[in-house]
């Protein structure tokens, strides 16, 4: 168990438990909001702050690092589970270290970035929280915070939309994957006060679109230090 308690280490546990599957979800485009929407809306995002450096936390099997690097930024790409790492590290571009957000938390990180990029990797309560307080320690003057995360309006699905623990689900993925974590809720509302709190002034939020309907893929919040 982590400092961060059960559910927090659960998180963590089960991304080691689905580094197979998950690495062949990514690298074969199996997840359709990544392929339509969410992966271009996550690079121009980072763009947009026109980085010459960049954190990828949380990286995974590497994708977004690797997407960045082509652009000729330097991207340094970090996760927790060293299997995701050693998966990144076989393919070209980008640079790439294990690390969990505990010990980034615990300043295992001495470096700084124009901007730390988060998609998809925040689950937690405790860990999120004092990782994003870590983050403008983690940023140049200047630098900016992009997360992208499941939208709280289509996440929240039938349950009350206030913050809380959900059950994980591997639900629209192949039968590979294995023992889903919980993870917290958070509303639109308290993302922002969360990154208030961590010492963000401004907040912009954007929602990508599904290109048919116009329904929302993810929510992506771009923070600058206050
Ligand atoms: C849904 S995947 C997203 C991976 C990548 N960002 C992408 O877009 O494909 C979530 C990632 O967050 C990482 N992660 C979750 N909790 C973590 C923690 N406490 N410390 C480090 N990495 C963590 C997992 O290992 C996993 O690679």
């Amino acid at each position: 168990m982590t400092m961060f308690g059960e559910r927090e280490a659960q998180i963590l546990s089960t991304w080691h438990k689905n580094v197979d599957c998950w690495t062949e979800a990514v690298r074969q485009q199996q997840i359709e909001s990544r392929r339509l929407v969410t992966d271009e809306a996550v690079v121009a995002a980072v763009l947009s702050c026109q980085p010459q450096t960049v954190l990828d936390l949380g990286c995974g099997e590497g994708w977004l690092t690797r997407s960045l690097t082509r652009q000729g930024l330097s991207v340094l790409g970090v996760d927790g589970v060293e299997g995701l790492v050693a998966q990144a590290e076989a393919l070209d571009g980008g640079e790439f270290l294990a690390m969990d957000y505990e010990a980034i938390v615990a300043g295992g990180l001495q470096r700084r970035f124009d901007v730390v990029v988060c998609n998809f990797s925040l689950f937690g309560e405790a860990s999120v929280a004092q990782l994003l307080g870590a983050v403008p320690g983690l940023l140049n003057p200047g630098g900016s915070l992009v997360i992208q995360t499941l939208h709280p309006k289509s996440a929240c699905g039938d349950g009350t939309y206030e913050d809380g623990w959900r059950e994980g689900s591997w639900d629209g993925f192949s039968e590979a994957f294995v023992d889903p974590a919980p993870w917290y809720f958070r509303t639109v509302e308290s993302w922002v006060l969360l990154l208030r709190r961590s010492g963000f002034g401004k907040v912009e939020q954007q929602v990508p679109r599904y290109p048919l309907d116009g329904a929302a893929a993810s929510l992506i919040l771009m923070a600058s230090a206050a």
